[in-house]
């Protein structure tokens, strides 16, 4: 277990003296923060004094690492793929799918109503599967068709897309038996938003490319029940609000948990049955088995309410295989840039763990936006950690504005103004906004999308 409390470090004032909650039952770490608060950028972390710019004089090249490195995560395992097939192609009719698809983009969002009106009405059974709030899924659903449609020719992007859809609907009880009514509802859907439009070349179209994807969506979750529990049950052993809309909570799951730093979990809470959000791990892979996750309420958002003001210890959450990317992944040897925002956070918290544990010899730099300075609340678990870790440098962002969405490019801008980041892997995790832009700078500085890995939290 990483020990986060950083308590014998010299010469660091507490700054944060009401904070331990990192670690429950261990002292409050010391902190040091230098933010100077009136937005701009401050520095934290072991190399306050000789701040560097990204490129260290001792900073590796860029080579030795190759894209699909960068992007490593959990693709499908080769074992599982499909077998190759002739010239990449799928044998579907990409142009007829492609062709009714942009005939229903503008209400694609009816579409997904009138999808579950149908299959409601053709298997009432299936209602049970999905808990009370459809609208996500709903933009869900539509969003992979979309995504289906686009590369209905290519078969090597479809395959590992499809197979991890359907290893994923495992956990929310969906078997084989449910594909052949879904495959009815979804045609149904389509033609009649298609009215007189809809054509027999539609139809094949439309038959054949579902007849496809129901049966590698099945075939992988078929496979992958040979291997893995659907769901992991995981009792909430610690929660605290540390924020009026943020809690931190440790979970214990039953069994073992395998996951990388960086990766996340599509977890459930049964305050909210049914309702599946993505969480990223905020502790490395510990000793004593138990994962640490960040929740900040958006709004009143269904799960993320339930987790920060309704959750208590002894609850049992439901965890998906866990997804994303590992981001301490130790054959890089590109040094690394975090772009982070609120509890984007978590994820570079578990990596820097990993690579403290390991004594991993990249330098890293942290950038880490809070919409204010109270929600800056990692900064002393960052800096503990600095102390061990001397590579690592944090540079918090808070808008003079106040909420960072307000100023959606202030990120972008000061990372970009901060140095040359283009031999560096980079890791971006936190609100839409705040990725867009830093993305936007990046590429304007020319860093290439293979050493870039997002984890877009959404519109918040
Ligand atoms: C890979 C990944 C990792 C993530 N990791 C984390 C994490 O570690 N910690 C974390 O806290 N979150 C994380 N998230 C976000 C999380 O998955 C949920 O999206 C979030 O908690 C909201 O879910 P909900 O059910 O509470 O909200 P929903 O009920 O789904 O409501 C959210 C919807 O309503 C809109 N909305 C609601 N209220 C507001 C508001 N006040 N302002 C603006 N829009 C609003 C949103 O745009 C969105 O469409 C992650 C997301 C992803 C994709
Ligand atoms: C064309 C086939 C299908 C596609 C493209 C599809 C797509 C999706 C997507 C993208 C999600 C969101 C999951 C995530 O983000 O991890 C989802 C969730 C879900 N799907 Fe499917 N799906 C398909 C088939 C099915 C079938 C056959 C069922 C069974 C009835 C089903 C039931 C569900 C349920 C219950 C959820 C969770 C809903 C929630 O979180 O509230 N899906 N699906």
């Amino acid at each position: 277990m990483v020990d986060a409390t950083g308590a014998d470090a010299p010469g660091l004032a507490n700054t944060h003296a009401s904070v331990s909650w990192f670690e429950p039952g261990l002292p409050v770490p010391p902190a040091s923060s230098r933010n100077n608060g009136e937005g701009a950028v401050a520095e934290a972390g072991s190399e306050s004094d000789t701040l560097s710019g990204p490129d260290g004089e001792d900073a590796p090249s860029a080579d030795g690492e190759s894209g699909a490195e960068a992007a490593a995560g959990t693709e499908a395992e080769p074992e599982r793929a499909l077998e190759p097939h002739p010239a990449n192609t799928t044998g579907l009719d990409g142009e007829a799918l492609r062709e009714s698809m942009a005939l229903v983009e503008d209400h694609l969002e009816a579409v997904g109503v009138d999808f579950y009106a149908q299959l409601f009405a053709i298997a009432p059974e299936a209602r049970d599967l999905f808990g009370a709030g459809m609208a996500v899924q709903r933009s869900r659903l539509v969003g992979a068709l979309v995504r289906i449609v686009g590369n209905a020719d290519d078969r090597e992007v479809l395959a590992p897309y499809l197979e991890g859809l359907g290893r994923d609907h495992r956990k929310f009880g969906v078997i084989d038996q449910h594909y052949a009514p879904v495959g009815t509802a979804l045609v149904l859907a389509i033609r009649r938003a298609l009215g007189d439009a809809w054509t027999p070349r539609f139809e094949k179209a439309w038959v054949d490319a579902y007849d496809m994807i129901a049966s590698i969506m099945a075939g992988a979750a078929r496979r992958d029940a040979v291997i893995s529990p659907p769901w992991w049950d995981a009792e909430v052993v610690y929660h605290r609000r540390i924020l009026d809309d943020l809690a931190i909570m440790q979970v214990r799951p039953h069994t073992d948990y395998p996951y990388r730093p960086g990766q996340y979990a599509y977890l459930t809470t049964p305050r909210r049955p049914k309702i599946w959000r993505a969480y990223s791990m905020a502790s490395a892979p510990r000793d004593d088995g138990l994962l640490e996750f960040h929740v900040r309420t958006v709004g009143a958002g269904w799960v993320s309410s339930a987790l920060v003001w309704r959750t208590e210890p002894g609850d049992v959450l439901h965890l998906g295989a866990p997804q994303g990317n590992d981001v301490a992944t130790p054959r890089s040897e590109h040094d690394l840039l975090c772009i982070t925002g609120g509890t984007g956070i978590a994820p570079v918290l578990a990596t820097l763990q990993e690579l403290e544990q390991r004594q991993d010899g990249r330098r890293v730099h942290v950038f880490y936006a809070g919409r204010d300075r109270d929600h800056l609340y990692a900064l002393p678990h960052l800096e503990s950690i600095g102390v061990r870790y001397r590579r690592l440098t944090v540079v918090p962002v808070v808008s003079p504005d106040g909420p960072t969405d307000r100023s959606p490019d202030l990120m972008g801008n000061i990372v970009s103004a901060y140095g040359d980041w283009r031999k560096h892997r980079v890791y971006v995790a936190g609100p839409t906004t705040m990725v867009a832009t830093s993305l936007e700078r990046l590429r304007d500085q020319g860093v290439p999308d293979e050493q870039i890995v997002v984890d877009d939290y959404g519109l918040w």
